[in-house]
């Protein structure tokens, strides 16, 4: 059985440890997947002052027990930034943090919601009713690339 976990909006105080479980979790669930050039991408794209900036956002964490498992962020329309701690990963955690954003958006009148989903996150986004728009590649010079799938849900 999943251990209960708690959604409440991300704090100001919040944001370091915010920090520490996106490095966790980019660092563990992104080798194999990613290359060292995309995963050095990714660390310092979620650093602190950018998880800092989207506080005006809807900014959500996911706590078991009162630990920190889980982040997800919603601004201008846009999902970002969600991210489970590895080993609390496939317990729902990831489903009901973008399920709440969903929810919010709809409430809030948002037509239609995007994202760049990581090539591991497709799957659950696709399950969840969000469409493919694009199969995507930024460029991370010196020959290196990094892939995402750009995606929308209507709402
Ligand atoms: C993607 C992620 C947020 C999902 O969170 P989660 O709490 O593990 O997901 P849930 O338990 O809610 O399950 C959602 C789906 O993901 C699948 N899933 C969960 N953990 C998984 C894992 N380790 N590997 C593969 N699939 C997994 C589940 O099977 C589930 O699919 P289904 O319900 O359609 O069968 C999480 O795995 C994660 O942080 N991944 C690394 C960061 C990332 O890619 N973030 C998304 C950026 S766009």
């Amino acid at each position: 059985m999943s251990a209960p976990f708690d959604i409440r909006p991300m704090i100001e105080s919040d944001v370091p440890a915010v920090r520490s479980l996106v490095v966790r979790t980019v660092r563990t669930s992104y080798h194999g997947v990613y290359s060292p050039a995309a995963i050095d991408f990714f660390l310092r794209y979620h650093e602190l002052d950018a998880i800092r900036r989207d506080l005006p956002g809807v900014c959500l964490i996911a706590l078991a027990d009162g630990k920190l498992v889980g982040t997800a962020a919603l601004v201008d329309g846009e999902i970002r930034r969600v991210f489970v701690e590895p080993s609390f990963q496939g317990r729902g955690i990831g489903r009901k943090l973008v399920a709440t954003l969903i929810e919010r958006a709809r409430a809030d009148g948002v037509p239609r919601l995007r994202l760049d989903a990581s090539l591991v996150s497709r799957r659950m986004y696709r399950r969840m009713g969000f469409v493919l728009v694009a199969e995507r590649v930024h460029d991370l010079g010196g020959g290196e690339v990094l892939p995402y799938h750009e995606m929308v849900l209507d709402l």
